[in-house]
């Protein structure tokens, strides 16, 4: 039986990759480790908290000791790794938590891999990382996984180094590495403070939706499941050393984007088109916004057979049906209550 460490579990994207894995392969023992920041909640993980091959871990990737001694304790075949602080805006309030997260975080558990595997046989570490570090596109033109890096905000400076260092504990130590690079993800669970489900929240409040500039910065967006789905096929199956670019084909105009939503919102809450609409408020541009994001998956379609299965219109229908559904969860996570949630499952 292999076990495997996967950081960040207890987030957005991590929650999906830690269910799939727990759920799919019986054989793999799963160890979630996670620091239950603010976006961590334990009742992502509702479903699968008592399976046989899983078990929770609270830590701090930016604790050394504790990643050793962890190391120490667990034979750990490999490490999926999500852990991060992931909200731009965030990053400009407070870019150091990101470098200490992102950066220190991401070398300490390299540094572990490199300390406690005698061998390299067998093992992998697998960075999760996003398409921010290739910086903004024009109107033309995608990011390949040979585009040059050229980050723009803290939060994607501190990706970027993050993904020099996976790359050079690969070069200088041998350490056997994938990294993958992905666009925006959207489905359930996310934190409400990212686009979607900040405005999804806000509508369900009757509360105005900020619109950041004139609402034409242009993002790609990918449903969470089929980036877990990638991700399970990186790691079973991706070629050491290597990068794939993981993207939704599914490039929306924010303003556009939140028009659509405003539709799907009024129909779900019965009511009168154009009612959510009026919510929409145009408010001052973020910092050094990036304008367009897209990515090329021509590579993972190619090598390992990977293509998003949701379109869009379906992925936004199942979210906002997921937290009409769930708004205790929605409560909880803007009334920081999952933390009681966490002293109630675990008695800290
Ligand atoms: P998230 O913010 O929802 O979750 C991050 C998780 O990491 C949380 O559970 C948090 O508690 C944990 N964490 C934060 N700091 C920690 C620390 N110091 N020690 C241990 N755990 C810590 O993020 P997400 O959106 O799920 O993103 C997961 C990963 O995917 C990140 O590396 C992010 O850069 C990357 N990514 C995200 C997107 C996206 O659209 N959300 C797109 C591409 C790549
Ligand atoms: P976000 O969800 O923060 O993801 P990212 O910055 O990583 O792409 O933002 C998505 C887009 O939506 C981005 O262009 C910024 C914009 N945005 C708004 O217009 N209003 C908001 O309240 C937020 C959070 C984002």
């Amino acid at each position: 039986m292999k076990t495997i460490l996967i950081t960040g579990g207890a987030g957005f994207i991590g929650s999906h990759v830690v269910r799939r894995f727990v759920e799919k392969y019986p054989r793999l023992q799963i160890i979630n480790l996670d620091a239950l920041t603010y976006a961590g909640n334990l009742e992502n993980l509702e479903s699968i908290h008592d399976a046989d091959n899983y078990s929770f871990v609270k830590g701090d990737i930016t604790d050394p000791e504790f990643i050793d001694e962890l190391f120490i304790d667990h034979p750990f075949d490999a490490v999926i790794h999500l852990a991060a602080e992931s909200h731009v805006d965030r990053s400009i309030k407070d870019p150091l938590a990101f470098v200490r997260t992102n950066v220190i975080g991401t070398m300490n558990l390299l540094n572990s891999c490199r300390d406690h595997w005698a061998s390299y046989e067998g093992k992998l570490f697998y960075h999760i990382s996003t398409d921010e570090v290739y910086g903004s596109l024009g109107e033309e033109g995608l990011f390949t996984e040979s585009t040059s890096y050229d980050p723009k905000s803290p939060y994607s400076a501190s990706k970027a180094a993050s993904d020099h260092l996976v790359r050079a504990y690969h070069n200088t130590y041998g350490l056997p590495v994938v990294i993958s690079n992905c666009s925006n993800n959207y489905g359930p669970n996310q934190f409400p403070e990212k686009l979607i489900p900040l405005a999804i929240n806000n509508i369900r409040n009757n509360k105005t939706i900020p619109v950041y500039g004139k609402g034409e910065n242009i993002r790609d967006w990918l449903f969470v499941e089929d980036h877990a789905v990638a991700i399970d096929t990186i790691f079973h199956h991706g070629q050491t050393g290597k990068t794939y670019n993981v993207g939704g084909k599914n490039e929306w105009k924010n303003i556009d984007l939140i028009k659509l939503l405003c539709r799907v919102m009024d129909k779900k809450l019965n009511r009168e088109p154009g009612t959510s609409e009026k919510l929409i408020t145009f408010v001052k541009d973020r910092a050094g916004h990036d304008l367009r994001y897209a990515i090329d998956s021509s590579k993972i379609e190619k090598d390992l057979g990977w293509e998003p299965s949701v379109n869009f219109e379906q992925g936004l229908e199942k979210t906002v049906d997921w937290y009409l559904e769930n708004s205790k969860w929605l409560n909880n996570v803007t009334s920081g209550a999952y933390s009681s949630y966490y002293d109630k499952m675990y008695g800290n």
